[in-house]
This record gives structure tokens, C-alpha cells and sequence, in this order.
């Protein structure tokens, strides 16, 4: 490749656990401001590769770089986060006995001491920026709620504002609509639609009709390695693809 122009490139990654290959020479590539889906049946390699990504686990072979400048296998897991990648895994992680304004507030701060944040009183510009990440996530009217009484999606809702609280450049977000109600699903495919252009994205799910109502460009894993790729209609008429996931 001549330009550096990605936002994010993976190449030629090869993670083992006990010679088993987990990822498989894997080559992607994400455009700034793109959301990038991608699919693949359980055991693809899919979460591992958000995994060295993120620092959590170191690949035997390949490269993985943010931008043209950040060598992401030279980071640790809080640098690459300070970098500009926020993840948000399947379990959402938000405080119970703190408000939603609270949980927020908190991830402002991003490591900073719990009491210690809590009792710093916020500049008007940190106020603002949270009235502007409660909208996005469309929990405006339940800012005062407490983190325990709020429904599985706007919960996960939460935690991707608690994300967008340091504004990542690189959002990576696994299985987002994982037990959630038709109308949950619903918004959370415009607020992922939302997001990107502003941010990058990569987004893992196996709920088709919900990739199919985001997604512009489809990746799919297959035995830690690409086997397709492009538009949904594409990669699902794909003859490896439907091998792979209908056994033909
Ligand atoms: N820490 C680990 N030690 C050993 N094997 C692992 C480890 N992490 C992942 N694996 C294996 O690597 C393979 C890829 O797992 P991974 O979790 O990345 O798949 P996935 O595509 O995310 O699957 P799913 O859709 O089920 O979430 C699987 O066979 C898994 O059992
Ligand atoms: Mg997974």
C-alpha cells in the first residue's frame, strides 16, 4: 500500500493459543470516519482480533496500526485507549448505584479516583460536552436515573456514551444487540449510523437483519482469516460465505 491513508491497518496477524490459529494471516483495513461490519460464524476470530487490537493480546506475527504514526503492538492497553480506541464489550459494565449524569461524569475522567471525581466539580464546557453525549445516546430525560433501574438497552446505550466521554477516534463494539427488544435493536442501528463519520467503527454481530440495516462494507472471518468481503447483498450471495454458515 503507497498512501497511508487508513484509520486503522491489521496485517498479515497470526494469533495461536496451543498451535491452534485463532487469527490466521489476517489483513483488514478501516477508513477514517467508516463503520466497518463484520460477521463470521462462532470461533472466527472475530474477538480476538478486537483483543490485539486493544492491547489484550499480543499476535505472533503481523502488524496493527492506528493512523500512519502509532505502532498499536508497541502499546499497552491504557496507552491504546489514550491513543483514541475505545472498546465496548458485550456485558455492560455501568454503575448501578450512580446516575446516568454520574456514569458519565465518571468516564470523563477516565482512570481518575471514583470519590475523588465525584467531588470535583466539573467545568461548564465538561457539562456541556455530557448534555451533548446524553443526547446522542437519546437518555436525556433519564439523566437523573439511577444505572440499576435502567432497561438492558439503554444500559448498553450508557456505556457507549461513557465511551464517546473521551471522544475516541476508533470505536470497536462487540455483538451490540445481544438480547435486546426489536425497538432497542431499532436505535441502536441510528445511533451506530449516527456515530460514524465522526468516528471509525467496527462493529461485530451476528444479528444479520440488524447488519444488514447498518452496514455498508461486510467483513467476514472464517477460521481466523477473511473470506469475503463487501456489501451485504455481496458477501451473502458469496459462494465460501454460504459454505461456511448454511453448510452448502
Ligand atoms: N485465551 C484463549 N485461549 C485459548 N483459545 C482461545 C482463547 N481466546 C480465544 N480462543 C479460541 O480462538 C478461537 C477464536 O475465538 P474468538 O472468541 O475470537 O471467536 P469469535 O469469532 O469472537 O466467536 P463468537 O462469535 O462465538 O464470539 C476460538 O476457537 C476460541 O476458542
Ligand atoms: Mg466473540
Amino acid at each position: 500500500m503507497s498512501a497511508r491513508d487508513k484509520r486503522l491497518y491489521l496485517e498479515d496477524l497470526t494469533v495461536s493459543f496451543d498451535g491452534f490459529k485463532a487469527l490466521n494471516q489476517l489483513s483488514l483495513y478501516v477508513d477514517p470516519g467508516e463503520m466497518l461490519c463484520i460477521i463470521g460464524p462462532n470461533g472466527a476470530g472475530k474477538t480476538t482480533m478486537m483483543d490485539v487490537i486493544t492491547g489484550k493480546t499480543r499476535p505472533d506475527s503481523g502488524t496493527a496500526w492506528f493512523g500512519d504514526s502509532i505502532d498499536l503492538l508497541r502499546l499497552s492497553e491504557p496507552q491504546i485507549v489514550a491513543a483514541g480506541i475505545g472498546r465496548k464489550f458485550q456485558k455492560p459494565t455501568v454503575f448501578e448505584q450512580l446516575t446516568v449524569f454520574e456514569n458519565l461524569e465518571l468516564a470523563l475522567a477516565g482512570g481518575r479516583s471514583f470519590l475523588k471525581t465525584l467531588r470535583a466539580r466539573i467545568t461548564s464546557e465538561q457539562h456541556q460536552r455530557i448534555d451533548e453525549v446524553l443526547e446522542i445516546i437519546g437518555l436525556s430525560d433519564q439523566r437523573q436515573s439511577l444505572g440499576r433501574i435502567l432497561a438492558h438497552g439503554q444500559k448498553q446505550w450508557l456505556e457507549i456514551g461513557m465511551l464517546l466521554m473521551q471522544n475516541p477516534e476508533l470505536l470497536l463494539v462487540d455483538e451490540p444487540v445481544a438480547g435486546m427488544t426489536p425497538h432497542e435493536i431499532e436505535r441502536t442501528a441510528e445511533l451506530l449510523t449516527s456515530l460514524a463519520g465522526e468516528h471509525s467503527l467496527v462493529v461485530v454481530e451476528h444479528d444479520m437483519a440488524f447488519v444488514r440495516s447498518i452496514a455498508k462494507r461486510v467483513t467476514v472471518l472464517h477460521e481466523g482469516s477473511v473470506i469475503a468481503e463487501g456489501n451485504m447483498d455481496k458477501v451473502q450471495n458469496d459462494p465460501r460465505v454460504r459454505e461456511v454458515y448454511l453448510g452448502e
